[in-house]
This record gives C-alpha cells, structure tokens and sequence, in this order.
C-alpha cells in the first residue's frame, strides 16, 4: 500500500509544476524554430512538448490511485526570446539536467522511506531522463559542430527522428510513459 502525505508525495506535486513548465518551455523553442524556418528541429520540441504533458498525465494518475488531495499548481513563465539555433537546445540540456537532479531526489526519497510504489513509478522516469540527457547532447554536438548549415542541421534531425520512430516501431516490448 502506497504511503499517505509522505514527502515523496509532497515532492511529486511539486515535479508536476517542472514537467508542466519544461512543456511550455519547448513549446517556446518550437516556435522559434518554426519563425527560423526549421521545421524537423520544431518537430523535435514539438515532440518534447507532447511528452512532457504526458510526463504530468503519468504523475497525476499516480497521485489520483493513491488517493491523494491534488491542485494543479500555477507554472512560472518560460523563456521565449532565443538567439540563433544553438541556444535553445544548450537550455534545453541544461533543463533536463536540473530535471534529472529532481528525478533523483524523488528516487531517493522513495528509498530511504521504504515507498516501493513510488520507487517503481519513478523508475521511469529515471530512466527517461537518462534517454533525455543524451538525445540533446547529440543534438548539441550536432547544432554545435563547426561550418554545420541550417540545412544539413535539419537533415540528421530528419534521419534521427525516422530511426528513432523505426526503432520504438519494432520495439513492442518497450512501453512509453
Ligand atoms: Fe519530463
Ligand atoms: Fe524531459
């Protein structure tokens, strides 16, 4: 049986107000990526704004199972004015690694109180962060690398997405949060 009011409850609510806002945050990106014409990196945020509100789905179910009084917090406001192509994807990471740390606590939380439900709900999301964290820093390696035009960025963004979209097809096996 999940554990009541527990500080890994606590500190979920509170992840809510991260994965809400990370959403709006690429929201943000894919906007500016479709004003400088990119339309495969205005995919990929795209993408990342749909998977974030999925994140918040899976928390607010979780909480909802476990019965547990729950508010939809208010979601501080993102940055919207970006300079060029790199920029945004350098937050991006640096987004996910802060999201990553908090990950972490949860996990710990989870742990150290003995609560195996939250532990294995937040298993997840370890490991999605994880998946995050290198997904940007080989797209920043690519934004990054010297003389790479806008046109060949948009390329391996191109292919990346169809063999990612290939691989999750054959991968039955693999659930999505
Ligand atoms: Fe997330
Ligand atoms: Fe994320």
């Amino acid at each position: 049986m999940t554990k009541k009011n527990s500080a890994f409850h606590k500190l979920l609510v509170e992840q809510l107000i991260y994965e809400l806002q990370s959403a709006n945050q690429y929201l943000a990106m894919f906007v500016h990526y479709d004003q400088l014409d990119m339309p495969q990196m205005a995919k990929v945020f795209k993408n990342h704004f749909v998977e974030e509100n999925q994140h918040a789905l899976a928390m607010i179910d979780y909480l909802l199972e476990s019965d547990l009084p729950l508010e939809i917090p208010a979601v501080p406001e993102v940055q919207n004015e970006f300079d060029g192509v790199v920029e945004p994807v350098k937050l991006a990471l640096e987004h996910e690694q802060m999201i990553t740390e908090k990950i972490h606590k949860l996990a710990r939380i989870a742990r150290d109180d003995y609560d195996f439900d939250g532990e294995s709900f937040i298993q997840r999301f370890v490991d999605e962060q994880r998946e995050e964290e290198d997904y940007f820093k080989s797209l920043l390696a690519v934004v990054e690398a010297e003389g790479a035009t806008r046109f060949e960025i948009e390329n391996w963004v191109a292919r990346e997405i169809q063999t990612t979209a290939s691989i999750s097809a054959e991968d039955t096996g693999q659930q999505e949060i």
